[in-house]
């Protein structure tokens, strides 16, 4: 049911924890079953220099966080928010139909996050990030 990517990033997750003086924070759940998703941003010059992660969740919420914060870990803020649901699934090699909202709540947490660190500095972050929503690119069911 779940790839060898997905058990591989549940059973040893990259980048669990919290950031002391982080510059974004980013919290996002799903209503419907729960799930907590947090994300810690150290951001440097325009560019994510660490991340980290703490979810309450399913395993696919856990797996989905942390190749999240791998695919982000590095890179710059425009790039960070160029990652979609879509690009967390394929990193994983695939999730279950019912398991992509969890790829969701990690696109939304690293958005939340990059909104929180423009609200620090008083800048809007609407025009920059847009509006975050449960869009998701895939076949997204929440059963
Ligand atoms: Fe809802 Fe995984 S985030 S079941």
């Amino acid at each position: 049911m779940y790839s060898e990517k997905v058990m591989e990033h549940f059973v040893n997750p990259c980048n669990v924890g919290e950031i002391e003086n982080a510059d974004g924070i980013g919290e996002v759940g799903n209503e419907k079953c729960g799930d907590i998703m947090k994300m810690y941003l150290k951001i440097t010059a325009g560019v994510i220099e660490d991340v980290k992660f703490k979810t309450f969740g399913c395993g696919a919420a856990i797996a989905t966080s942390s190749i999240a914060t791998e695919l982000i870990k590095g890179k710059t803020i425009d790039e960070a928010l160029k990652l979609t649901n879509r690009a967390v699934v394929e990193a994983l090699d695939g999730l279950p139909p019912a398991k992509v909202h969890c790829s969701v709540l990690a696109e939304q947490a690293v958005k939340t996050a990059i909104s929180d660190y423009y609200n620090r500095l008083g800048i809007d972050p609407l025009p920059i990030v847009g509006e975050i929503t449960e869009h998701c690119e895939g076949n997204c069911s929440n059963e």
